[in-house]
Order: structure tokens, then C-alpha cells, then sequence
């Protein structure tokens, strides 16, 4: 009989493209996709416990779902990810209905984790860290026809101590350049795709034998059929001028970065070891805007992290108003077992009603600044690449190479394409466009 899957994501872009992954291993073995979680034989929710709010998500669709296997005893429920990896057994005893726990190491298993699991009336749990798994050779099954998402790198060797990634991804590793070149070189010439981002926790600080981050993006940027590229995260500390040059000076690499910064405060840097200052962080901003004077940035920013003082936080509002992002997450400090931050002393901890208020603070001005820029682009003629049709009335969805989202009337058949469009006003975070050519 045919078997059939779920998969839900929560959490990150690398989640997305593991959820993809999962998706293809699970179709390589025959079963295909429901259009809802009461038809499937296997449910597999894939997590994120990067913040303890994460989790609590994660745990009330685990309960919601457990209606649907009242119903239908057969069906399996798996927990995949960051948040199994993080708990592994006990996530049985939070979550007793659950039948798979799956780490991120664990999914080129998945078919048989799930026959054990259907014959057995033990939870099965797979949580074993694998340094040397990084998926090579499977077949993601990808949502996009559009652009697609290349994990060039897993796992990460920095250790910042608010972070439970090392923890529950382990170490960096990375796949080969060979492989990599050789499926963006297929995705592009026999499924038309033209878009690629590639991803990694700390993606610049990808290395694989003679071959660095620069060079590969260069010979990614460079292959048939290949119109737009980007990349993310990379770490500051690893953004070097080569890699900016590279940038510069390939068309299809797109002037966008997203660069997480998470404190304008030495003193806080130093305590989430994150290994670079506030002049180092603003060194490469500048040196970013030297060599791409219309480059977009955006940002990751914690606030209320132990030991964060008021004059912390201007120092950070300071930057934020210094860099001009084009965008910003923001987060609320959310201690996760494990990490060294959770053993800074008591009397460092910022009470929740002063880290919520910082919180709102640091969103009114990103948001400010964002929009004082959006604005300023209304009126100019730029191309967008069409994603898809936008959730309402309709319009298309598409991007422009710096990354914005924009909002324009025209025909599904636009999907896929690079169509000229001029920005006619702007919501403050995205724009609405006329097309002018295509
Ligand atoms: N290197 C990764 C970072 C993954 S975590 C990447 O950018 O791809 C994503 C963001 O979550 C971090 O940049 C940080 O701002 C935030 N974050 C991580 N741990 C956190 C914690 N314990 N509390 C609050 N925010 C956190
Ligand atoms: Fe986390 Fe720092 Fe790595 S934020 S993913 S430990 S670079």
C-alpha cells in the first residue's frame, strides 16, 4: 500500500532545507506527500530550540496533533531536529505519544527509524551526533522552482554563549566544492532554476582542501545559467576583503548580506565570546559599502543578555543608528540549558520588564530606519525575480537583488522570471511595483 507523509517546519532556513531533505528520503522510498496531517501515515515535525519559546510551540502542536492519532492509532508522530537532538528521551516523557525522536544527523535513516517505530511500542530515539554525515548523495525534494536553497555547510565552530546550535548540530562540516558546483550546475541547466543561496551557520567560514569560501562562491556565481546568488549567515568575523571583492565583481552575486551582529557593546560582546568589537563589526560594514556602495544589510540583535546595562543597550541602539540596517531580528535573551550563559552569575540577569522594553525600543527604531530607506527608494525601476502568487488578492511575489520583497499585478506565467518593475510606494518593510518590461 502506498505510504504517505507530513512534514511541518518550524524554525530556521537551514530547518527548511532539512525538511526538503527529509522529504526526499522519504520519497526515495516511496511514499508521497498528503495535503493534511489526518491522511498521513507518518507526521515528522521538524524543530528549532533556539529559544525557549521555540520549544513551547513546538510541544502545544505536538499535543494538537495527538488528536489526529486518537483518531487514526496508526499513525506515526516524529520529532526531528534541534528540539529532539536538544532532549532526545526526555521529549518522550514531555511528549509521551510521540514515536520517533530524530536528530539533525539522523534523517538519510528516516525509512528505517520509521519501520522500527512502527513495531515497536517503544518510543525510537536517534540522537547520535555524526561528524562525518553531511548528506551527501540524496536528493532534496524541493518546494521552489524558483531559487533554491544549497546547504554548503553543517554544524558550527564558534562557540557563542548564549548559542545551543553547537550543542544540538555539533561541528562544522562541510561538503564538496565538486558536488556542490555539480547540483547547482544540474538545478540550473535542467530545472531552469536561476536563484541559489547558499547556507551554513557560518558560511564564509566554509573550507573544504584547497578550496575557501571566496572561491567557491566565485565559481558558483560564474556557472551556466546561474542569475542570481547569495548566501547566509556568515560571521563577521570571517568577512573577508577577498570575499567582498569577489562580490563586487561577479554580476550575479547579489549586493545583500545579511550580517548578524547581536550587541553594539563591547563588554557584551566579549561576554557571548563573539570574538570581534563593535569598531572591528563597523571595519566591515565600511569595507562592505566601499566596494558595494548599494549593498542592503540586515542583522541579528539579542537584547537583555546577562550582564547587559542601560549604557550596553544605547551602544547598541547607537550602532543600530550607525549602520542603517535595511532590516533587523531582534530577540529577547532566552537562557538555554548547557550554554555558559546560564551559569553568569544571578545578579547579571536583566529582569523581563526592562529587557521587554528594550525590546520595543530596538524595534520602533529598526523599523524607523527601515522604512526612512524604503521610502527613498520609491520611484526607482529595478528588476524583481517572480517567487509566486502572493497570499492575497492578485498580485506576484518577487524579490529584488537586494533582497526586498515586492508586490506587483501580473500573470502566473511571470513566475520564474526577472521582470522590470518600478516601485510605486512601499508599506514601510515591503513595496508594491508596476512592471515596465520583462
Ligand atoms: N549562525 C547562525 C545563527 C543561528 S541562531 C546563522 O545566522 O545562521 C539565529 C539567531 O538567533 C542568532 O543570530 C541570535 O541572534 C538568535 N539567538 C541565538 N540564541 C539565542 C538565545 N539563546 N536567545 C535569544 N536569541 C538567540
Ligand atoms: Fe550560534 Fe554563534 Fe554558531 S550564534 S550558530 S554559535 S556562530
Amino acid at each position: 500500500m502506498a505510504k504517505t507523509y507530513w512534514v511541518e517546519t518550524y524554525g530556521c532556513q537551514m530547518n527548511v532545507s532539512d525538511s526538503e531533505l527529509m522529504e526526499g528520503v522519504l520519497a526515495a522510498d516511496g511514499y508521497s506527500q498528503v495535503s493534511t496531517p489526518e491522511e498521513a501515515d507518518v507526521i515528522l515535525i521538524n524543530t528549532c530550540a533556539i529559544r525557549e519559546h521555540a520549544e513551547r510551540r513546538v510541544l502545544g502542536r505536538v499535543a494538537e496533533l495527538n488528536r489526529v492519532k486518537k483518531r487514526r492509532p496508526e499513525t506515526l508522530i516524529g520529532v526531528c531536529g534541534c528540539m529532539a537532538q536538544r532532549l532526545g528521551t526526555q521529549l518522550i516523557q514531555q511528549a509521551q505519544h510521540v514515536d520517533m525522536v530524530i536528530g539533525p544527523d539522523a534523517y538519510r535513516s528516516l525509512p528505517q527509524l520509521i519501520d522500527q517505530a512502527s513495531r515497536s511500542a517503544a518510543a525510537v530515539v536517534d540522537v547520535d551526533l555524526n561528524p562525518a554525515e553531511n548528506y551527501e548523495g540524496l536528493e532534496l525534494r524541493r518546494k521552489s522552482r524558483v531559487s533554491a536553497w544549497i546547504p554548503i555547510q553543517r554544524g558550527c565552530n564558534y562557540r557563542c554563549t548564549f548559542c545551543i546550535v553547537p550543542h544540538t548540530r555539533g561541528n562544522e562540516k562541510n561538503r564538496d566544492p565538486r558536488t556542490i558546483l555539480r547540483e547547482i550546475g544540474r538545478l540550473a541547466q535542467e530545472e531552469g532554476i536561476t536563484e541559489f543561496i547558499l547556507l551554513g551557520q557560518t558560511v564564509n567560514s566554509y573550507r573544504y582542501g584547497d578550496c575557501d569560501f571566496p572561491g567557491l562562491l566565485q565559481a558558483v556565481a560564474r556557472l551556466p545559467g546561474v542569475r542570481r546568488v547569495r548566501y547566509t549567515s556568515p560571521h563577521p568575523n570571517d568577512l573577508t576583503r577577498e570575499l567582498v571583492e569577489v562580490m563586487a565583481n561577479e554580476p550575479a552575486i547579489c549586493p545583500q548580506m545579511h550580517l548578524p551582529v547581536q550587541s553594539g557593546s563591547d563588554e557584551v560582546l566579549k561576554r557571548m565570546a563573539r570574538r570581534y568589537t563593535r569598531e572591528g563589526y563597523l571595519a566591515k560594514v565600511a569595507m562592505l559599502r566601499e566596494l558595494i556602495p548599494n549593498i542592503a544589510l540586515s542583522t541579528d540583535i539579542i537584547v537583555g543578555f546577562p550582564g547587559e546595562a542601560d549604557a550596553d543597550f544605547e551602544q547598541t541602539l547607537d550602532l543600530v543608528s550607525t549602520v542603517r540596517y535595511d532590516d533587523a531580528f531582534t530577540f529577547r535573551y532566552s537562557p538555554r540549558e548547557g550554554t555558559p550563559s546560564t551559569r553568569m552569575r544571578d545578579e547579571l540577569l536583566v529582569p523581563d520588564h526592562v529587557a521587554q522594553d528594550r525590546l520595543e525600543r530596538l524595534i520602533t527604531l529598526v523599523r524607523k530606519i527601515a522604512a526612512e530607506k524604503n521610502l527613498s527608494e520609491v520611484g526607482r525601476t529595478t528588476e524583481v525575480l517572480i517567487e509566486k502568487r502572493a497570499r492575497r488578492g492578485m498580485l506576484l511575489q518577487g524579490r529584488t537583488d537586494t533582497n526586498k520583497v515586492v508586490l506587483i499585478p501580473g500573470p502566473e506565467e511571470w513566475i520564474g522570471r526577472y521582470v522590470t518593475a518600478v516601485l510605486t510606494g512601499t508599506s514601510g518593510a515591503t513595496f508594491t511595483g508596476f512592471p515596465v518590461g520583462s
